[in-house]
């Protein structure tokens, strides 16, 4: 009896560390996320003021390293709580993948328009980024909730 009791009290709490790192994650990847808007954010800075874009490789390496690193932030059962991740990202896992290998793929481009110095085309290369984060939340990130 007392071992059923202890059994029990064990499981429940291996649940509870289970939502605990969930929520980990969350945390872990929305403030990523909020890292890769600032990164942007920074590089359209420069487009806009026609600035040097070389060293821009720099932003564009640390976000072509975090968008590797993207589906290992999405573990299984990481699609509730704190979170806009809507369930077809566990549904269609392989969608998913695809989008964000295209996101890297597009950074891959960014980066070499700007180690290149050419303005116009890094400024191409930078929007066509912004409709490609789009690409990823129109199907797989959901409203505020
Ligand atoms: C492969 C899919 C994917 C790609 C590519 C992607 N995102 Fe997201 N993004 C998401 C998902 C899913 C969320 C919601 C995460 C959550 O709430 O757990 C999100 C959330 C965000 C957030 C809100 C973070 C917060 O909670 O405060 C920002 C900012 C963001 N993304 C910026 C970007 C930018 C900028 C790009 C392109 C450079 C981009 N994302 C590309 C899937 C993606």
């Amino acid at each position: 009896m007392r071992a059923w009791i202890l059994a029990g009290a064990a499981i429940a709490a291996m649940g509870t560390a289970g939502v605990a790192m969930a929520q980990d994650v969350i945390a872990q990847r929305r403030d990523g996320l909020r890292g890769m808007g600032r990164q942007m954010e920074a590089i359209k800075a420069v487009t806009d003021a026609r600035g040097d874009t070389r060293p821009l490789v720099e932003r564009v390496d640390n976000m072509i390293t975090f968008y590797q690193g993207l589906p290992a932030l999405f573990p299984a059962g990481s699609g509730t709580g704190e979170t806009r991740a809507l369930p077809a990202i566990w549904s269609d896992r392989a969608g998913f993948e695809q989008v964000n290998a295209n996101m890297v793929t597009q950074l891959q481009a960014l980066r070499a328009a700007a180690a290149s110095g050419d303005v116009a085309a890094t400024t191409a290369a930078f929007n066509q980024t912004g409709a490609t984060c789009g690409t990823c939340h129109r199907p797989y990130r959901g409203p505020a909730r």
